[in-house]
């Protein structure tokens, strides 16, 4: 093993980033609006400290009601975060050492992380130009040691899942969906929560259903899945006093399941206002030659965690737009078989084409349920100047 304190600097770099988010007008970071209501989320929280149930309190069973609810399946399983659900969910689908898990090769690090701490291999597939996972290139990666397709449904737009339902159903192989962008998202009607055979959703601060630190939901209508997640979650128990699977703590906190409802009751003007605002660039941007606006599908309901867009001299726009007061962002700027975690795979440069290209011209713009058509008309007119 790498001694790796000797290679990188670990220092918490959170700190100064959070110092950082704050400088910027036209800011990805709205928590101070989101939660200028906490009063409401206190005296909730107040009553879980005087009952004194923190972890898996009565509160998050409600929450798992509920949000089964919202994604029309039969399951939803609080967890620790996204990058748990993730883990938890290939684990339960028995993958382990010397298994293979097809995904993209342009996601976040996350991902990739679960796949590899599952202690399975990440075999990377291409994406198409709406930045999700080329479901054509799925197949002629499938060998005996492939045990799972895991999507990941890029900035809310669900992939291709006609195609890599199909292929699974094919070769028998289980689809875990990397939903943790993609609540209240519809393919063809169905919710991100309902595709595959499991999906899997973060609630870390920032995305669309956020909560006050870590938390994550699994969803599934498979009552075998959802039996062996339970278990999986909270050390195998099935009392105090029974252990049916040695496993993991990866319990949902009663505090953010509070705050988690919360939010779950504003999820829909959440969702519509980050769609009506990614609209409307979509529209103001589309005569910008230098720009390319992803495709917009008919029959997908795409909910922007993020506004990604690919441009010309993108790291001079974003100086520009930063220079001028905007949160313009990278997400992300490499992609995933050419970070140096991934250096054991002996993937290079050139291998996922389509994916390289779109992490060296994406852009990111704030598209959260706070921004204003003013501060959308500033960020349009800053990008129309710069391109002349
Ligand atoms: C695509 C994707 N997958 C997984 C995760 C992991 O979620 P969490 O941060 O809750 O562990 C994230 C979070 O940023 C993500 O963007």
């Amino acid at each position: 093993m790498k001694d790796f304190n000797n290679m990188v600097n670990t220092k918490n770099y959170l700190p100064e980033q959070y110092k950082q988010n704050d400088k910027l007008g036209i800011n990805h970071n709205y928590l101070k609006q989101q939660f200028s209501d906490h009063d409401i989320i206190w005296s909730k929280i107040r009553e879980v400290v005087i009952r004194g149930d923190f972890t898996l309190g009565s509160e998050v069973d409600l929450l798992e009601k509920e949000y089964a609810q919202i994604s029309g399946t039969n399951h939803a399983i609080g967890v620790g975060s996204g990058t748990d659900a993730i883990f938890l969910s290939l684990k339960a689908l028995g993958v382990g050492q010397g298994d293979e898990v097809i995904t993209t090769a342009f996601t976040f690090y996350a991902t990739i992380g679960a796949i590899v701490t599952a202690g399975a291999k990440p075999i990377f597939c291409d994406i198409r130009e709406d930045y999700n996972i080329d479901p054509s290139e799925i197949e002629s990666k499938i060998t005996p040691a492939t045990k799972a397709i895991l999507p990941v449904h890029w900035s809310g737009k669900p992939c291709d899942m006609d195609a890599i339902e199909e292929i699974g159903k094919k070769y028998n192989l289980a689809i875990v969906g990397d939903a943790c962008h993609a609540i209240s998202a519809t393919y063809k009607g169905r919710t991100a929560g309902s595709l595959g055979s499991i999906a899997c959703f973060s609630f870390h601060p920032l995305k669309n259903l956020n909560v006050w630190g870590d938390g994550g939901i699994i969803t599934t209508n498979s009552d075998k899945l959802a039996d062996k997640l339970r278990l999986m979650r909270n050390h195998g128990l099935v009392g105090r006093d029974e252990c049916h699977i040695f496993s993991y703590n990866s319990r949902l906190d009663t505090i953010q399941a509070v705050v988690a409802r919360h939010l779950l009751g504003k999820i829909n003007h959440i969702t519509e206002s980050r769609v009506a605002h990614a609209k409307y660039f979509d529209r103001e941007l589309s005569s910008v030659s230098q720009i390319i606006i992803p495709n917009r599908d008919d029959n997908i309901y795409q909910v922007f965690h993020i506004y990604s867009i690919s441009c010309q001299r993108r790291n001079e726009l974003k100086n520009y737009l930063i220079e001028n007061g905007v949160d313009a962002k990278v997400h992300y700027p490499i992609p995933m078989h050419l970070q140096p975690a991934a250096n054991y795979l002996d993937h290079r440069k050139g291998d996922f084409p389509i994916a390289e290209r779109i992490a060296d011209s994406t852009i990111s713009l704030p598209v959260h349920e706070f921004i204003t058509r003013d501060q959308q008309d500033h960020v349009i007119k800053l990008i129309k100047d710069f391109y002349g």
